[in-house]
């Protein structure tokens, strides 16, 4: 009585093979700087804002960038989606996310974020949600578990991906545009942060919203990151603002950075405010190179390009 599911499976387990293979096909789109020596690459967008126009649209948007993500000559250790993943947050919105990095992303780690479009959901003309908190975390939760293979009992969480943290923090709960953080998780951020601190790797943190537009936890924030300046190189990317690439994208606080990501599904301001953009990061033993890519132009935008040299720790990344 199974036979038909089970065949049905296979063959389109089959079919995801063959489209992943062809997407890996052409030419190489991003070779290393430096292949011989980096450690780690990886690929940061923002603001995917997928639409429910169910062809085409913004996922087609997506999908043309992760084409040119996975003909990078060298694999990407993980993809960051910095928030605002969809536009409202839909089952919809969410399905046809989970199809296109299912079918096309070939990172070998997914890290998508939630923003305030993705928490709040569908809304009211005042602009308040009209879904529960818990509703729409758990929307997340799915995606987290059928794309990225993530199971967590909490929204924030963290990898370590060849020695690099990576943590991606999450609102709990719903609060207009701000990112609502709990003592709970801004505790264990802190204690991320003191066991990262021997090793002395490059930590990147993950939140939609810059500081600035964080809202009521910000000062707490800001000063638990502050506790390891000069410890630890701590790269805070975010989106939110819909900002295009610029001389500001990438700013610091001594060992603390910024990382201002284009708006990758919406156009941006600011120098180079065209869709389909993001950061195309490099590690290597005593820096970080952060690349500017059009991906969907399948160029790179060298102009925005930043080093940052590491000033604290060990910097190797083994
Ligand atoms: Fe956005």
């Amino acid at each position: 009585m199974n036979a038909v599911p089970v065949r049905f499976g296979k063959m389109f387990a089959l079919l995801l093979s063959f489209v992943s293979l062809f997407a890996q096909l052409g030419p190489v789109s991003m070779a290393p700087l430096d292949a011989e020596n980096m450690l780690l690459s990886f690929d940061i967008i923002a603001d995917t804002h997928i639409d429910e126009i169910w062809n085409g649209g913004r996922t087609g948007l997506l999908i043309d960038g992760l084409k040119d993500m996975s003909r990078a000559r060298i694999k990407s250790g993980a993809l960051i989606i910095a928030g605002d993943m969809t536009e409202r947050g839909s089952v919809n919105e969410y399905a046809k996310l989970g199809a296109a990095l299912n079918l096309y992303c070939d990172a070998g780690t997914i890290l998508p974020e939630m923003g305030n479009h993705d928490i709040r959901g569908i809304k009211d003309n005042e602009g308040n949600s009209l879904l529960t908190y818990e509703f729409n975390a758990g929307k997340y939760f799915e995606l987290l578990d059928k794309t990225a293979g993530i199971r967590e009992e909490t929204v924030y969480f963290y990898r370590d991906i060849e020695g690099c943290r990576f943590i991606v923090l999450n609102p709990e709960g719903m609060k207009g545009m701000e990112t609502v953080l709990s003592d709970a998780q801004l505790a264990w951020l802190d204690g991320l942060l003191a066991e990262s601190v021997p090793a002395g790797n490059p930590v990147f943190i993950v939140n939609h919203q810059p500081l600035s537009a964080v809202g009521e936890d910000a000062q707490e924030l800001a000063a638990v990151m502050d506790r390891y300046n000069g410890l630890l190189d701590i790269f805070f990317i975010s989106g939110h603002y819909h900002d295009g690439f610029g001389p500001n994208s990438i700013t610091n606080d001594g060992t603390v950075y910024f990382v201002s990501v284009p708006a990758y599904g919406k156009s941006s301001s600011g120098d180079y405010g065209k869709t389909g953009t993001g950061f195309h990061a490099e590690v290597y033993g005593g820096s970080v190179v952060f690349r500017a890519r059009d991906y969907t132009g399948g160029v790179w935008v060298p102009q925005y390009d930043r080093t940052v040299l590491l000033a604290a720790g060990r910097k190797v990344c083994p």
